[in-house]
């Protein structure tokens, strides 16, 4: 446990994200001015991953309600049977069998609730059993990538307006045909621009989503689909990523503005991987 706050900096793992703090029981009752100073870090760092956990569920939900209320997961198989707020990322069925759609979940570029009016702020992952070879979870850097774009690009996107509804996006549309029609009523069209400035920091981010983001309003289907697939491109650039390989105990939290992110798919079906999940709204 930490005695001085200033010890919490941490170091940064990747080239623009993942700042890693050691030292810090999340077990333990932190106190509100550590909680405040890991707040302060996390405004500059938008990813941040504490090492060596062991919560209860309970303590996890406890820890993730500190940063704001927790929105439910929408998939009712999920849930945690007690602590109904957070959810399970598994890909292992309650008789043991491979859960398919966990091994391939979330594997394109997204942000959480890119669907929703509202999307959650922040959302973090627990991780309790892990694969002993890959198993990672990307991060993309969206302030970088729009400071990186190439400058003809930039010009177009600035004006541009993402048209977002459940499952209709480039990478969403094959995955989710075996969906029930009423998650596309329930869900959108929810339109937003495509720059966005964050909340805390002001600076210009690209806001899209390979899951959910169905085009652009001012364009056609066949030039939507063309620029999200160069936008996609370019936040996988080696200098705009993060790579997250899990150890059991580790919790990472990440902000939804400031990032996208995705399951690696790079694991074995054979190889158990199960997290917990929480998706947080911003406390006002
Ligand atoms: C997620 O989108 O929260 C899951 C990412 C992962 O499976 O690594």
């Amino acid at each position: 446990m930490l005695d001085n706050v200033e010890d919490i900096q941490g170091k940064l793992l990747g080239n623009t994200l993942g700042r890693e703090i050691v030292n810090l029981d999340l077990a333990i009752d932190i106190s509100d001015e550590i909680f405040t100073h890991i707040k302060l870090i996390f405004r500059k760092n938008p990813v941040l991953i504490f090492r060596k956990q062991s919560l209860t569920p309970r303590e996890y939900a406890d820890f993730a309600s500190r940063f704001g209320k927790i929105r439910p997961g929408v998939i009712e198989k999920y849930k945690h049977p007690e602590i109904r707020d957070i959810s399970f990322l598994t890909n292992v069925n309650a008789d043991g069998t491979v859960d398919e759609f966990g091994v391939t979940r979330a594997a394109a570029w997204h942000y959480d609730g890119s669907f929703d009016e509202d999307p959650p702020f922040l959302a973090m992952l627990y991780g309790i059993e892990v694969p002993s070879h890959g198993g990672g979870t990307l991060f993309s850097d969206m302030y970088r990538a729009y400071e990186t774009l190439p400058l003809d690009l930039k010009k177009n996107v600035n004006n541009l307006t993402t048209v977002n509804q459940f499952g209709l996006g480039p990478s969403g549309r094959d995955y989710f045909l075996g969906l029930k029609p009423d998650r596309w009523e329930k869900y959108g069209p929810i339109k937003r621009p495509l720059v966005m400035r964050h909340p805390w920091s002001g600076q210009p981010y690209l806001e899209f989503c390979m899951i959910h983001t169905a085009g652009f309003a001012e364009m056609t289907f066949g030039e939507s689909e063309k620029l999200l697939r160069e936008l996609e491109a370019h936040v996988s650039k080696e200098e705009n990523i993060y790579y997250h390989k899990w150890q059991p105990g580790d919790i990472v939290i990440w902000d939804e503005h400031a990032t996208m992110h995705k399951n690696a798919g790079d694991f074995s079906a054979s190889e158990r991987r199960i997290m917990l999940r929480a998706m947080i709204d911003e406390n006002k």
